[in-house]
């Protein structure tokens, strides 16, 4: 029965609490996929340790064992490839991507953001979003293209900036909301509701089988 579903590959930095939610929202079955693969470009990153204890295989792919970020991005593609992934996450992976990985898995790898994008890009979104004041900050889920932080939304949610608030209040408050749109933007990736026109990314309505247990027909 799994084995038809969407294979994720995460790709991670650090401690990987998207990974984790990523995982919940799977063992709660509110996402209809399994993660093939997790890779980082640090060994020493705890989410490969959260992957390792749920039984998922993970790697560690060192990038200075490579001429180039190229090469090492050839060597991510091929174990990602190998294990039939059709969905990329990057979680808190902290590599920008050269356009020869965006290219060879086009619109089939999504980021997300502790902002709201077109806000805030690049590092530390979050204390980029004090810094400048707003009242509003948030997270973006979008798909990769070859600008950073750039690629058609999939998912926003907005979150308060409240007075007194640091760095690090400001971000475990978003990151609550990342733990909830990113999941729900896998699984609408893995729903094939997603289609993207140009910058605009259009949620599909569910496809009849779930509608049909939300709805069911009148009797009588
Ligand atoms: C998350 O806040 C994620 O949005 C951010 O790194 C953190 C990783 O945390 N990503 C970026 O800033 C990418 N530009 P995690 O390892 O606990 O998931």
């Amino acid at each position: 029965m799994g084995s038809n579903r969407l294979k994720l590959g995460v790709l991670v930095s650090g401690r990987g609490s998207n990974l984790q939610a990523i995982i919940d929202a799977i063992e709660r079955g509110d996402l209809e996929a399994i993660i093939a693969l997790v890779v980082s470009d640090k060994k020493e990153a705890f989410a490969l340790e959260r992957a390792r204890k749920h039984g998922i295989e993970a790697l560690f792919i060192d990038p200075k064992a490579y001429e180039s970020r190229e090469e090492h991005e050839r060597a991510v593609g091929d174990e990602l490839e190998k294990r039939g992934v059709g969905l990329i996450c990057l979680a808190g992976y902290m590599r920008i991507l050269s356009e020869y990985f965006v290219n060879r898995f086009r619109w089939r790898i999504i980021n997300i953001h502790p902002a709201l994008l077109p806000s805030f890009p690049g590092l530390h979104g979050q204390k980029q979003a004090l810094d400048y004041g707003v009242k509003i900050s948030g997270c973006t889920v979008h798909f990769v293209d070859e600008k950073t932080d750039h690629g058609p939304i999939i998912i926003q949610a907005a979150v308060p900036v409240l007075e007194g608030d640091d760095e690090d209040t400001l971000a475990a408050r978003i990151l609550e909301y990342e733990h909830k749109i990113y999941p729900r933007a896998i699984q609408l990736f893995a729903q094939g509701r997603l289609e993207i026109e140009g910058r605009r990314v259009k949620v599909k309505r569910a496809p009849i089988h779930t509608w049909a247990v939300a709805n069911p027909p009148l009797e009588g």
